[in-house]
């Protein structure tokens, strides 16, 4: 895979796509997510120590459990609806199960992997950033228990995905830092989170593909910028993926086991525009690893965005937000560590 740029670059601001954000207004949640997942409601929700720029902000925090997932959707989203419900859609009935399986199996390992490299990206507690840390998009939180332990008071860990949520909240059940938190990306930082009180905010994993629009991702960089505390540190982790592959190439294994293999195809479909891909996931698993057991195949399908590094770049500029440190990874993953600008952007 590739990470050079195509001729047909977007520019730097979206005005092909909505940009408005979606309603915070609480809808009905599955009775089963809100039960399952502690800290769903916000007066569990750690609300950061007082910062130098805290003190005009609210005292108080909201506490209905905001939501947009919508409640009229049907059963099982086709890869034409709305992205935001295949995105969810995807977690809780295909990937959740297979997620920690598919990053290597062992939560604790992957934690502490995490902790090494948020540490190198300069993402450790310091006395003026506050202490408290998000990390929105945390799927089953190998982030958020890094960031634990690497010694903030509070990890708000955000995430639409109820099954992935109750994985954290096992794992998490003696570091009481970590708030699993069901809500939508989109929304969490402006109400959940004071402004300039957030010692760390972090996005990695590519969930900033997930979101419908390129219009959301740019909103979520000025999000991230008003919460950041002076001092704080964002990073975001994300695929470039604005050069189509072609032919066999768009097959991309990702895991196999003994009794699992998953398998990636990415498809370009020109019902789509040039900002997005549906990414098909193939499972085949089996009971048992021998030679007699059967394999199944279970596939789903969801689409996900494709933002190009300079658009990205721009769009964070734009945000207020100065690069520290790059790197560039297998996949075409990107990862860029971020602090507020001094300066208003121009
Ligand atoms: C690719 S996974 C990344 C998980 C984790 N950050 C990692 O590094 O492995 C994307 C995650 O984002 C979540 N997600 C997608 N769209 C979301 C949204 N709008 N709001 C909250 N979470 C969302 C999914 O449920 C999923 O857990």
């Amino acid at each position: 895979m590739t990470t050079a740029m195509p001729t047909t670059q977007p520019s730097a601001t979206p005005t092909d796509e909505p940009t408005a954000k979606p309603s915070a207004t609480p809808t009905n949640q599955p009775s089963a997510v809100s039960t399952a997942v502690p800290g769903t409601t916000l007066s569990t929700v750690p609300t950061a120590k007082p910062s130098a720029m805290s003190t005009t902000e609210p005292s108080t925090v909201p506490t209905a459990e905001p939501s947009t997932v919508p409640t009229t959707e049907p059963a099982t989203p086709a890869v034409t609806d709305r992205p935001v419900n295949q995105a969810v859609d995807h977690y809780d009935r295909f990937l959740a199960e297979h997620y920690t399986w598919m990053l290597g199996g062992d939560l604790d390992a992957l934690a502490a992997a995490q902790r090494d490299l948020l540490a190198q990206w300069g993402v450790v507690p310091g006395s003026q950033d506050g202490s408290l840390a998000v990390d929105l998009g945390c799927g089953p939180g190998h982030t958020s228990l890094a960031l634990a332990g690497l010694g903030y008071d509070s990890v708000l860990a955000v995430d639409l995905s109820g099954p992935l949520l109750s994985e954290l909240a096992a794992h998490a059940r003696d570091m009481p830092a970590v708030r699993p938190v069901r809500a939508d990306v989109r929304t969490a930082l402006p109400e959940l989170v004071r402004p300039g009180s957030a010692g760390a905010v972090v996005c990695l994993g590519d969930t900033l593909t997930h979101l419908p629009t390129r219009g959301d991702v740019a909103a979520l960089f000025a999000d991230v910028t008003a919460a950041l505390a002076p001092g704080g540190t964002a990073v975001f982790a994300y695929r470039d993926l604005t050069v189509p592959l072609t032919g066999t190439d768009r097959f991309l294994p990702v895991r196999a086991t003994e009794d699992r293999i998953m398998t990636c195809f990415l498809e370009y479909p020109d019902d789509y525009d040039d900002y997005t891909v549906v990414v098909h996931d193939l499972i085949h698993s089996r009971d048992g690893a021998g030679a007699g057991a059967d394999w199944r195949l279970n596939t789903h399908s969801y689409r996900k965005l494709r933002l190009s590094h300079a658009w990205v770049l721009a769009q964070l500029r734009t945000a207020g937000l100065r690069v520290r440190h790059e790197e560039s990874g297998p996949g075409a993953m990107r990862t860029v560590v971020l602090e507020r600008a001094c300066e208003q952007p121009r």
